[in-house]
């Protein structure tokens, strides 16, 4: 066997064999033996903070122009594009500047 080949056999099965023993620990159960109560306002909780940290907002509430600028109708929260509201045209010449349009669904 070359040396170059048993480099490569003892990295890789070194590390296949750490990856195991690491991965064992964390799922073996007789090891974590601690249980975490999670009520339902904590599960709401940590939805609404996933949803505003990943921006969900910025494109699925409408919003209002407030004195720094759009800001979330609260009332109106994760509703869509509003159905009364009407359809802006598109104009094409701005993709080419770096613009991006989302219509809502009929
Ligand atoms: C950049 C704008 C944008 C962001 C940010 C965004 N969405 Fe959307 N989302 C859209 C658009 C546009 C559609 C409609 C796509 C289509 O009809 O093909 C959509 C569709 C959806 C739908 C399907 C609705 C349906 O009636 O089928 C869900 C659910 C959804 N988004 C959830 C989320 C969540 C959760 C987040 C945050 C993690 C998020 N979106 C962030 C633009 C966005």
């Amino acid at each position: 066997m070359q040396k170059s080949t048993l480099l490569f056999v003892f990295i890789f099965g070194t590390n296949i064999s750490l990856h195991l023993v690491s991965c064992g620990e964390k799922i073996n159960p007789k090891k974590d033996t601690t249980t975490v109560e999670v009520s339902e306002e904590d599960v709401i909780k940590n939805g609404k903070h996933l949803v505003e940290i990943m921006g969900c907002n910025d494109c699925h509430s409408p919003k209002k122009v407030g004195p720094k600028g759009p800001e979330i109708i609260e009332e109106l929260l994760l509703s869509g594009y509003p159905s009364d509201r009407p359809v802006v045209t598109f104009d094409s010449k701005l993709i080419k500047e770096g613009f991006a349009m989302f219509l809502s669904r009929p």
